[in-house]
Formats: C-alpha cells, structure tokens, sequence
C-alpha cells in the first residue's frame, strides 16, 4: 500500500481465497473458555492508510459462513466495494486470472491475494492460472498436515494420493520417489522408508517448483507453530515483483530498525 500510495489511478483488488465468516473461534488455554478474535477479512477492510484498495472480493466454501461474513462487512463498512462468494477458491482464482489480471495496459488491478487453507485445499492448477501476472500472493502451505498424509511407509489411501497429485501438481510416482527410498532389509528384500525432515523437505519442494516457473519469486519462509513448538504452516509470499519480494522478506524476517 505503501508503494502505491502516491498512485491513485492503479486499481488494487484484495483477494482471500479461504476468507472464513470474518471471526475466528479459539481455544482457551489448558480447557480454559473458548473465546473469539477478528479474522483476516475484518482486519484488512479497516486499513485505510496509505490508502485502501479499490475492491475487496472474499471467497468461502461454506455458505453460512460466506453470508456471514457478508453480513458483518454490509454492516461495518458498508461504502467499500466488497463481494463475498460461497464457491471454491480454486474455481474462483481461475476467474480472477480470467477477468481481472488480462485486461489491457493501465485498465487492470494489481492484487494482493491471502490464501489461509487448513489443509491441502488449494490446487497446484490454480496456481498456475497465474503465471506470470500482476499478484502478490500469501500463501500458508500445510506442510504438517501434508507430512500426516505421507504415511511411514508409503501406505497411503488412494482419495489422499489424489488429493496430494491435485495440490503438489506431481505424479504418484514422482511424489513416491521424492519422499521414500528402497533399502534392503536384513533378509534381502527391499524395505521403503520415509526420508528424514519431510515437513521443511515438503515447503523446499512447494517453493522451489513455483519459484522460476510460475512465480518469478518467493519469499523465505516464516514457520508458524503450534503451543509445543512443532510446525504447523509454511507461511509465504509469490510475487513476481522484487519490491514485493523485498518487503515480504522483512516482514517474514524482521530487520532491526525496519
Ligand atoms: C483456516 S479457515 C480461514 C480463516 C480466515 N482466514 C480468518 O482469518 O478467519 C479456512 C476456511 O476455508 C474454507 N474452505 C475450505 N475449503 C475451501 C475451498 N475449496 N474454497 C474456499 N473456501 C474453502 C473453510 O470453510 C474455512 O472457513
């Protein structure tokens, strides 16, 4: 925002792609009171300096929570230009390539996009939908989950083997051969095994096929934890900008002074 602040006639869309119903439900502490907090969609729709975007467009699966959060944001703020969309997000950044990011020459927006999936919802072809165009997107990669999935000794359900081709964008093959070797057991058959350190093993594979390919770049990323400190989320940023590239580098990794 910061950036654009000193140019108005750039048109910015905000895109959260697993937007939620703008509240978030938490957990007290050791089985204290549930209790709830602010989410995202609620949060970005209050900045306003340097400057706003010019539209806001929130996509979420589950219809209760989609007119929900329609509801909380016509009633908050009601002046901003905002939609809500119950569908899924893969669909929906399929059209935002389609009909916001391919218009001519000064007519488009540039976005900022927030995809926040619990698990391994977002399809690596919906990634590639936007190559090469004008978005900065934060994605949290569910490196945990998907580690859960990759079972011990290959043993995985075929719906979750589906699910793995949809979201890493690989083969069953390829992905086997990624995350499991053969070794002989004592007996002189072959045993497969799990490589080591599978959850940073799974953000390095993620990262390095967008960087260079889809996205020009990525950022480093910042690894979200749960209360006992095991990693939950890769959380970063694509971009095909270096300014962004920048920024979300210190904002993953902050500089003193910054
Ligand atoms: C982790 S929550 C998002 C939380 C939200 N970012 C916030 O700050 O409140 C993920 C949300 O994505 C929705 N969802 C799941 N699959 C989806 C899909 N394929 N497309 C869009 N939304 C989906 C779920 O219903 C859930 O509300």
């Amino acid at each position: 925002m910061t950036v654009f602040k000193n140019q108005p006639y750039q048109k910015l869309l905000y895109f959260d792609g697993f937007a939620g119903s703008g509240d978030i439900e938490v957990e007290g502490s050791d089985g204290g009171d549930k209790y709830t907090i602010e989410g995202a969609a609620m949060r970005i729709l209050k900045i306003d300096k340097p400057r706003n975007f010019n539209m806001y467009y929130f996509v979420e699966k589950k219809k209760s929570l989609a007119d929900e959060l329609n509801k909380k944001i016509k009633s908050t703020f009601p002046d901003i230009k905002s939609f809500v969309v119950s569908e899924d997000c893969n669909k929906k950044l399929i059209d935002l390539s389609n009909k916001f990011l391919r218009l001519p020459k000064g007519k488009g927006y540039k976005v900022l996009g927030f995809i926040d999936p619990k698990g391994m919802q977002l399809e690596w072809s919906s990634l590639e939908a936007l190559r090469g165009l004008p978005i900065d997107l934060w994605i949290l990669n569910p490196t945990s989950g998907t580690n859960r999935v990759l079972k011990r000794k290959g043993e995985i359900d075929e719906s979750w083997l589906k699910r793995l081709e949809l979201f890493l964008g690989m083969s069953r093959e390829e992905i086997r051969n990624h995350f499991y070797s053969k070794r002989p057991t004592l007996f002189g058959d072959l045993d497969i095994v799990k490589e080591n350190d599978p959850i940073n093993k799974l953000h390095e594979l993620y990262a390095s096929r967008i960087a260079g390919n889809i996205f020009k770049y990525v950022s480093d990323p910042k690894i979200l934890r749960n209360n006992s400190g095991a990693p939950l989320f890769h959380f970063f940023m694509a971009t095909n900008s270096e300014i962004a590239l920048r920024i979300a580098n210190s904002v993953v990794t902050p500089k003193l002074g910054f």
